[in-house]
């Protein structure tokens, strides 16, 4: 039998100029589901369980760099510059890699949908394990040559395939995998005499079977290996996240009349027996409980909504909304950074912005807490059981106290205490009989001037 399970380290190619992605972005940091690809990249080695990452960078990018560096920090970085092929890419990790004695798989930044369920046969193996795949269409593919024993020969890139192995529709993934000692030994023998006059990673698996290694495929499903070059690719990619995100969704008990309409990011959470009418975007960080309905034309970012309560439609839940158990956010209100707690309500045309809203507490149509004064935010505190009629502007730093009212109309700019009634508006004059003789005198005039 063999030992333990050896050590697991990725090494993810990020190296490549992207340019068919015609965006000032560089390509692995587009988002698929709100986290940039080379995120999602990450995510799949540390899934697999490997104690090293290296991400090898271009030298042109030092965005892709820095984004490595606040994730991984500066060890996972390898620079390869000029980029000559995917086996001089892998080469570059070799320094950072050094003293590792593993296992190293080999992924490539802008493979977003990897799972590590998908690619973990790749390990151990004895010598190199390549993961290939059923191709629709396999132009511009590696092919994988596999001998009548099943085992793998070589891969042939598509530049240098002849007409019968154009043919064949095994493909090359690009993940790979192999023991560190013997993947570095083979680069170094790669060569760059080819079609693209690059190092071809891939050269590997021929120089591994003429020296007697163990050469070997495992197969995933094509849309799990997709490669993302081009928008309309990142477009393809984030339906089939979304696709999966809506069946998970389904299958945990949660209703979606119309679910393709929902779009997801990679971190929703939405407990089961909630309810989530069509066309609703959720940014990241939205975190939903159980029994909560979630209504048409809603925007959901870095909020939470506890259970019971009801959003939308046409409501905007902004990082730090924490709506409590029975809250009610309805149409056109906008909340952030705002803790409302149980069966507190805002039913119509707000913005609450940077405070908190007690139990039980009323917001009228058309409040607007007036957390901005051009220079700092303030906050404003609704105490339990406040009633604020509508259209009053809270002018924080300002606090309504429990179960106090404020009367419609208000221009709030200071403290009310807990049970008082505030009103900060013109004084309503009455004029008897004012209107009717006004209206008279006017169409006496207007008929005159015929
Ligand atoms: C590669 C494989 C091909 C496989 C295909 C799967 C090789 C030679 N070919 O081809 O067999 O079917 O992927 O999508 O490996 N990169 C660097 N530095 C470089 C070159 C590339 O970091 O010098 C990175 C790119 O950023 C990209 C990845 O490596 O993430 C793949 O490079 P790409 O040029 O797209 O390879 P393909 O021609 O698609
Ligand atoms: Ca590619």
């Amino acid at each position: 039998m063999s030992s333990s399970p050896k050590a697991r380290a990725a090494v993810i190619l990020a190296a490549g100029q992207g340019t068919r992605m015609k965006s000032p972005l560089p390509k692995v940091l587009h988002p698929i589901g709100h986290r940039a690809m080379l995120d999602h990249a990450i995510d799949a080695a540390e899934a697999l369980g490997c104690e090293r990452i290296v991400v090898v960078v271009g030298d042109h990018s030092p965005q892709v760099r820095a984004h490595v560096e606040a994730r991984l920090g500066t060890g996972a970085i390898a620079v390869q510059d000029p980029p000559l092929g995917t086996g001089h890419a892998v080469l570059a990790a070799r320094e950072a890699l050094a003293g590792f004695e593993g296992e190293v798989v080999i992924t490539y930044g802008d493979v977003p949908l990897l799972k590590a369920t998908d690619i973990a046969p790749v390990f151990g193996g004895e010598g190199v394990t390549v993961v290939g795949f059923e191709a629709r269409d396999p132009t511009g593919y590696g092919r994988l040559l596999i001998d009548a024993d099943g085992a793998l020969e070589a891969i042939v890139e598509h530049k240098e395939a002849s007409v019968g192995q154009l043919r064949v529709t095994v493909c090359n993934s690009g993940v790979m995998a192999a023991p560190a000692d013997l993947l570095f030994e083979l680069l170094a023998e790669v060569r760059n005499d080819n079609a693209k006059g690059e190092y071809y990673l891939t050269d590997v698996v021929g120089l591994a079977r003429s020296r007697g290694a163990v050469t070997r495929s495992v197969m995933a499903q094509e849309d799990a290996v997709m490669g993302v070059n081009a928008q309309g690719e990142l477009a393809q990619a984030e339906a089939l996240f979304q696709r999966v995100q809506r069946e998970t969704f389904l299958a945990d008990g949660v209703t979606m009349a119309a679910p393709e309409t929902v779009h997801f990011a990679w971190d929703t959470q939405i407990g089961a027996g909630t309810v989530v009418e069509p066309f609703v975007v959720f940014g990241p960080g939205a975190v939903i409980a159980e029994r909560a309905r979630i209504r048409s034309f809603s925007h959901v970012e870095g909020a939470r909504i506890a259970a019971g309560a009801e959003v939308g439609p046409y409501a905007r839940l902004r990082p730090g909304a924490d709506l409590g158990e029975g809250v009610k956010v309805g149409n056109f209100v906008e909340v952030k950074n705002v803790r409302m707690d149980r069966g507190a309500k805002a039913n119509h045309l707000s913005y609450l912005g940077d405070g908190t809203v007690g139990a039980g507490a009323n917001i009228g149509a058309g409040t607007i807490f007036c957390n901005y004064d051009g220079f700092f935010k303030h906050r404003t505190t609704v105490e339990a059981g406040a009633f604020v009629g509508s259209n009053s502007a809270l002018v924080a730093p300002v606090t309504i106290g429990e179960g106090a009212m404020v009367g419609s109309g208000s221009v709030i700019t200071r403290d009310v205490g807990p049970g008082d009634l505030a009103l900060g508006r013109a004084h309503q004059q009455a004029k008897p009989g004012w209107a009717a003789r006004f209206m008279d005198a006017m169409r006496a005039k207007k008929a005159k001037s015929k």
